[in-house]
């Protein structure tokens, strides 16, 4: 019959025949670099040829247990206080200073003295009224206890078979002094067998590896000349290029679950807006800065919009200029419908939300209602790392009876905790179209930091009662930007990642 063996196991029978006598198992996985495991299996291999086996032995090692490690460092206590005496000139004292001086723990001073006694170095007299002690030489060679002692420096585990007589004698004296373990362990033995010391190396034949059988070499037999490379479950699998759902979206949809979970409805509008719905119906007046061309994109086709019912319009109007019937003094301007008709690419989607109010009032509904909206907006910015002119906003109102600041804290708590932030902060802010007005921080973990999330409020008698929503209805509302917290959970610096969509990244996200 012909040996066949791979490669490494021909390698280790070489090594094998090269030794006059057996080996350790550990030790000759360490003399070849290999790992035990490996070494092993081969030598199962040789088992099988009768070429070599292994024998099992038990053995005992003793270490040094913590006490014993810390004398290893400081030496035993008795030399340590024969240092201090040395140190000092100290050549009669009495026990009480020597304790003192010593600054040792009371337990290690008093082992020490016992064991100065023991070995005769020192002498003790109470001649004088004081119990005084002596050193009884000038020099204290090193004891064989500590020679010991010494040999865990090297070999923090020594074999017991291996140490002389004298030394079991040393280390039983250690024992007592309970500074040792002790450790039982099986080792394993390698030999050759008779056949194995006699055989030819050129006489075996190698064993290919190969990684797949084929159906041939099924049917010829020839899979027994060749050895297996074993499967590395541990290697991750082929990169799959599959389409997948864009991460924006995936966030996006995450929201929304959150936003029905807490029992909202969706709503959408258009992108196209009149600055009616945009900033008139929001109390914005015509000349506040954020209608400006350089924040805001104005149309030129559609140039105008359809505004609302007449007496929709008539009641904003009288909102801005005195302040209507919702008890404030309005703005104290004549307000313009031409400037209210323009259309612009929606600067928010609070837009949105007051065509929701709206609804309400044509609706003649009843509260509660609770919506979101997710969509997109477009401010008059340049692009950067940090901004972008058309992006996505996030946002929910509760028109409800009674409700208060408080009822809105709980909702962002409750909507921020949902997506991930346990700690939220609210500080005053301001809108012009909320009031009390607050800005909303989340605590971010993952860089220690309160990071601001977006704004919210109640909005204010002048936004809701031209649509019939008044006191004790009220309407919460907050919003934020969508890519902000995008950017937290993609883990990307740059805004406009998101969406110039480089493929790596987008081909390491999930599906
Ligand atoms: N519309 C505000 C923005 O664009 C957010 C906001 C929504 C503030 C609702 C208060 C209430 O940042």
């Amino acid at each position: 019959m012909t040996i066949r063996l791979k490669k490494e196991v021909i390698d280790i029978l070489k090594a094998l025949k090269k030794k006059s006598s057996e080996v350790l198992a550990t030790d000759l996985a360490k003399e070849l670099k290999i790992d035990y495991i490996v070494l092993m299996s081969a030598i199962n291999d040789l088992i099988e040829y009768n070429l070599g086996g292994f024998k099992e032995k038990e053995v005992y090692q003793i270490s040094l247990n913590d006490e014993g490690i810390d004398y290893l460092k400081d030496g035993l206590p008795e030399r340590q206080l024969l240092n201090i005496l040395s140190e000092n000139k100290f050549k009669e004292l009495s026990l009480d200073d020597f304790l003192e001086k010593s600054h040792l723990d009371r337990n290690i001073f008093y082992i020490g003295i016992s064991n100065l006694k023991k070995n005769r170095w020192i002498a003790q007299s109470k001649a004088s009224g004081e119990n005084k002690i002596f050193l009884t030489a000038d020099k204290f060679p090193e004891t064989d206890m500590e020679k010991l002692l010494l040999k865990f420096k090297e070999n923090p585990v020594i074999d017991y078979s291996l140490l002389s007589k004298d030394e079991i004698k040393q280390l039983d004296l250690l024992n007592k002094r309970k500074l040792l373990k002790q450790h039982r362990k099986t080792e394993r033995i390698i030999n050759l067998t008779e056949k194995g010391k006699k055989i030819e190396i050129s006489k075996i034949k190698e064993l290919e590896q190969v990684s797949k059988i084929t159906s041939e070499m099924l049917i010829s037999g020839a899979w027994k000349k060749y050895d297996l490379k074993p499967f590395d479950v541990t290697k991750p699998g082929p990169l799959l290029k599959a389409g997948k759902i864009h991460p924006m979206i995936r966030l996006i949809n995450e929201i929304r679950e959150i936003f029905i979970s807490m029992g909202f409805t969706e709503i959408r509008g258009p992108i196209i807006e009149s600055a009616f719905y945009n900033f008139d119906a929001l109390f914005q007046p015509q000349d506040h800065p954020a209608r400006e061309m350089q924040d805001t994109f104005y149309l030129n086709n559609p140039k105008v919009a359809k505004l609302p019912e007449k007496e929709r319009v008539q009641a904003v109007k009288e909102t801005h200029e005195n302040g209507g019937d919702s008890g404030s003094h309005g703005w104290g301007y004549k307000w313009n419908t031409n400037t209210a008709k323009r259309t612009v690419l929606r600067t928010h989607t609070t837009s949105t939300t007051i065509r929701r109010l709206a609804e309400f009032y044509r609706n003649n509904e009843k509260p509660p209602v609770k919506v979101f909206c997710i969509d997109r907006v477009f401010r008059n910015e340049k692009v950067d790392r940090s901004h972008l002119a058309e992006f996505t906003q996030v946002e929910g109102i509760v028109i409800d009876d009674n409700v208060t600041l408080c009822d809105l804290i709980g909702l962002l708590s409750e909507f921020y905790r949902k997506l991930g932030f346990k700690k939220i902060i609210t500080r005053p802010g301001f809108f012009p179209y909320t009031e009390p007005s607050m800005e909303v921080s989340v605590y971010y973990d993952k860089l220690g930091e309160w990071l601001e999330m977006g704004g919210s409020g109640i909005f204010r008698p002048e936004v809701t009662y031209p649509w019939g929503i008044k006191d004790p209805t009220r309407v919460l509302a907050w919003g934020q930007g969508l890519e902000r917290i995008a950017m937290l959970y993609f883990d990307r610096d740059d805004i406009r990642d998101l969406y110039i969509n480089p493929i790596k990244w987008l081909r390491s996200q999930s599906y």
